[in-house]
């Protein structure tokens, strides 16, 4: 009798470890890819979240910010971010290495294909800020630009 009672709460102990394992996979598979995850170049379009690049509100004075460095120019095209906000930038490429720097700021990152690099940037001055390609890439490389506007 004892060992049936003890058998259950095995069973049901395996349940709840099984469950928190599949949460947890769940929950990890809806993150936002951070640091170097791979990811498929050739998929960069349409995997998430580069799917639909620029500005996502993940916090209430915080976002991420998608970008994606392509041959040649940037998604999206132009940005705005509100000020004082922390952005964490997430960059990659579908095609070869590009540079993410933008000017007046100490943010500058490689965008690599098959990498999504990050870096956290809160922009205190309203403006404009050029984006601008740093690596070179290509015939096209030096009309690689964006604009961030900050207001
Ligand atoms: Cu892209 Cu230089």
């Amino acid at each position: 009798r004892l060992e049936k009672i003890w058998l259950a709460i095995g069973v049901a102990m395996l349940f709840v470890f099984l469950g928190v394992i599949g949460v947890g996979a769940f929950a990890m598979g809806m993150q936002p890819p951070t640091g170097h995850h791979t990811i498929d170049p050739e998929k960069v379009s349409e995997t998430y979240p580069f799917n639909n690049p620029g500005l996502e509100q993940v916090g209430e004075n915080e976002y991420n910010a998608y970008m994606i460095a392509y041959a040649f120019g940037f998604k999206p095209a132009k940005m705005e971010v509100p000020l004082g906000a922390k952005v964490h930038f997430q960059v990659t490429s579908p095609d070869v290495v590009h540079g993410f720097q933008i000017t007046g700021t100490t943010v500058n990152l490689m965008a690599v294909p098959g990498e999504v690099n990050h870096y956290t940037y809160t922009f205190d001055k309203p403006g404009e800020y050029l984006v601008l390609c740093n690596e070179y890439c290509g015939a096209g490389h030096e009309f690689m630009a964006t604009t961030i506007i900050v207001k």
